[in-house]
């Protein structure tokens, strides 16, 4: 049993792996008690403290004031100034609201969200809350996992009231937690530089981060660590916030004045509003909140397990993957029919297994990104005469199978989509449209845009016999407006935008089985959990620098494990920063996540042949651990000269441990690495330093590595561990 109602003193308890969630009802108010350590069910009523706070307005007959109260919805103009979870304007035009204990469910089930993705699984509490004066309703779901350290939370608005109510706000939760004192880490970033660490200490009053670009951005992920005053990667308390949102989102953490500390979020109410007739509903989305007492490391295991088991999808998330040649950073838009049969000719025999067409391929003269955006029924006839059908055969007859680059959401200037359907770009009328990367839009609101969509890539992928697809975005959203959508229901545009994309990628996702889905949008800016529920990997960056690499991969892993990633070995020079750096460093900074390639292979010789076979053979012999181990990361390299990554066997019988030297340090030194995770009464062998010793000295200990002096900079260690 995950959740439990003790009525006796009216306190829910959910139970996951190794955390407790509990709240109880203060007067039918829904307030928070703990979210920690898995404890027993005892009475957590001597919790309730209500601290005091300036102009005390008494919540009834507690005495309590309301403004101090830690709340599972903070509601608006009964006497608490946070941030409230819902400011709903009534049909009186009030916008005031009570929600409070009508009953709850406990559900084994958990029921799907209408239209958006969420994890699956798990027992779920229904809490339903209404406003006895207006009649507006609010069930908040509650769902504990017994794999995974997180509980899974949401809100469904009802518009119980008789007249027309408008949301202004509709966040998926708020929840209270203890003191204040806290620091704040996420992950901003841009073009080639996402999901960087930064930590902020958050002080008394509100921090936020959000996204006003319908897409959750590579500015800032939907995420939110939130650090005791101790905690740092292995130690300490931590709380994670993670949206499963993919447009306009905002998450904020608020120091109030009764001492506590206040998180909240969920769809941005930054120009949202949402009319809601009488009897209609308003489903939020999920936001997934973890908790780790070993740090942030904890913190991700939680979030890595609970994606892994409950959102991405299942056919696809523990299986090896496609090994693959992308030739984007290769030729990008410049290339043949013969230059292509060249690059998979090069590749051929070395366990690459799929080749990945990108862009370039469509239209009648993609040559550059100014050309052809949307044209998908048109195979560019210079480049592929004939088609796909030659390049195909090719491809199959070197035992390897087909992908293929799409932009579904976009539509170009000068293409036949923008000729022949002009309205189904976001514009406005009269209004010059800002253009990015040369293209618009589509406005993916509108039904029949998405049905021809729908249509066109399922045809295309239908008739080519394609395995595999890369979806890319690459850009954000302006001149946000819907043609024939009421001027009073224009603000909902953000929010009706991803539904829309959801129900995109559902329909073709679910049309083509078959087929392989990855995710990307300008490299890695939409890298969310959302997408990661229809795509099992999404393209970490377009910057395949091994050096910058660690950083990105190091942020992206707070949240998203590492078979979400998908890491390409490129050339070296590398095409975006020139940093020269050696094929092993590559390779072993690539198999950290879902890896593959992303160069000109038509010059390979026998060597390189030999090498990238010999590369995969390794790869293949671990992909197991990437695919389902506990990540350790030993050394951040945003702070450090190293980065290590450790990671280890769910069942503790191996390990991989890849440390990466970003300079040579004249002189020599050796590094020694304290690792974790392991089982300390189990003696491991070290394989590359024939080294047995027991987990507990491999932890407390540690090993000590060298990297020989002359390899200079940029260089890779690699250690494989096994139960002897
Ligand atoms: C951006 C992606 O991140 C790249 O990998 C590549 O697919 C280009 N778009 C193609 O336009």
């Amino acid at each position: 049993m995950s959740v439990t109602y003790c009525a006796d003193t009216q306190t829910f308890y959910l139970d996951g792996k190794d955390v407790t969630y509990a709240f109880c009802l203060t007067a039918g108010y829904p307030e928070h008690l703990y979210f920690g350590k898995k404890i027993p069910h005892d009475s957590l009523l001597h919790m309730r403290t209500g601290g005091a706070a300036e102009g005390t307005i008494p919540f009834g007959s507690t005495g309590r004031n309301m403004h101090t109260i830690p709340s599972e919805l903070t509601n608006y103009g009964r006497g608490d100034y946070r941030e409230p979870a819902i400011l709903v304007e009534n049909p009186s035009g009030d916008r005031i609201s009570e929600l409070l204990y009508e009953g709850h469910e406990i559900l084994s089930e958990k029921p799907k969200i209408s239209g958006m993705p969420s994890m699956d699984g798990g027992e779920t509490l229904v809490l339903r809350l209404k406003d006895k004066l207006t009649g507006f309703q609010a069930d908040l779901y509650y769902t504990a996992y017994d794999d995974s350290n997180v509980i899974a939370r949401r809100a469904v608005y009802r518009n119980g009231t008789n007249g027309k109510a408008i949301l202004r706000r509709a966040y998926s939760f708020s929840m209270g937690l203890p003191g204040n004192g806290y620091r704040m880490l996420s992950l901003h970033g841009a073009w080639c530089r996402e999901r960087r660490m930064e930590i902020i200490p958050l002080h008394h009053g509100v921090v936020s981060i959000d996204s006003k670009r319908l897409s959750s951005s590579a500015a800032l992920n939907p995420f939110m660590g939130i650090l005791s005053e101790h905690a740092d990667e292995n130690q300490g308390e931590v709380y994670g916030v993670s949206l499963v949102y993919s447009s306009s989102y905002v998450l904020k953490a608020e120091g109030t004045s009764g001492g506590d500390t206040l998180l909240t979020g969920g769809i941005n109410d930054f120009d949202f509003h949402w009319d809601l007739a009488p009897g209609e509903e308003f489903e939020t989305p999920e936001v997934v909140l973890a908790f780790s007492d070993c740090g942030l490391g904890g913190m991700s295991r939680a979030f890595h397990d609970a994606y892994r088991n409950h959102l991405i999808n299942k056919q696809y998330v523990k299986k090896p993957r496609p090994l693959v040649l992308n030739n984007w950073e290769g030729t990008h838009f410049n290339f043949t029919l013969d230059k292509l049969k060249a690059i998979i000719d090069g590749a051929a025999g070395t366990g690459i297994d799929t080749f990945v067409l990108d862009d370039g391929w469509f239209g009648y003269s993609r040559d550059n990104e100014k050309s052809s955006m949307g044209d998908w029924h048109i195979v560019n006839p210079q480049k592929l005469p004939g088609g796909f059908a030659p390049l195909v055969e090719h491809i199959h007859s070197k035992g390897m199978k087909f992908g293929l680059w799409f932009e579904p959401e976009m539509i170009g200037p000068n293409s036949d989509l923008l000729k022949n359907h002009p309205d189904y770009a976001i514009t406005i009328d009269g209004r010059e449209p800002c253009l990015g990367r040369c293209q618009m839009m589509m406005d993916l609101t509108r039904k029949d845009v998405r049905d021809y969509i729908v249509e066109t890539v399922n045809r295309v992928i239908r008739e080519n016999n394609i395995s595999y697809v890369k979806w890319d975005f690459n850009r954000n959203a302006t001149e946000t407006y819907s043609r024939g959508r009421a001027p009073e229901r224009q603000a909902e545009f953000a929010h009706r935008y991803a539904l829309g994309l959801y129900d995109l990628c559902e329909r073709i996702v679910e049309a083509n089985p078959q087929v392989f889905f990855e995710g990307c949008s300008a490299g890695g800016a939409r890298f969310d959990p959302a997408m990661l529920h229809y795509f099992s990997q999404i393209w970490t960056s377009d910057n395949t620098d091994a050096d910058d690499r660690t950083c990105i991969q190091y942020g992206t892993s707070m949240v998203y494990p590492l078979s979400a990633m998908s890491c390409h070995v490129s050339h070296s020079p590398n095409i975006t920063t020139k940093r020269p750096i050696s094929y092993k460093t590559r390779s072993d900074i690539a198999h950290l996540g879902a890896t593959g390639y992303e160069l000109d292979a038509s010059d390979w010789t026998d060597e390189d042949r030999a090498r990238t076979a010999e590369e995969i053979k390794e790869y293949k012999s671990c992909q197991d651990l990437i695919l389902e181990g506990d990540l350790y990361r030993l050394d951040n390299p945003m702070t450090s000269n190293y980065f290590s990554f450790l990671v280890v066997a769910k069942d503790q019988s191996r390990a991989i441990l890849t440390t990466y030297r970003r300079q040579l340090q004249a002189g020599g030194e050796p590094k020694r690495i304290r690792l974790l995770g392991l089982d300390p009464q189990k003696n491991y062998r070290v394989r590359e330093l024939d080294l047995v010793a027991s987990g507990s000295t491999l932890m407390n200990v540690g090993l000590v590595t060298r990297f020989p002096s002359p390899l200079g900079d940029y260089q890779t260690l690699k250690f494989h561990l096994d139960v002897e």
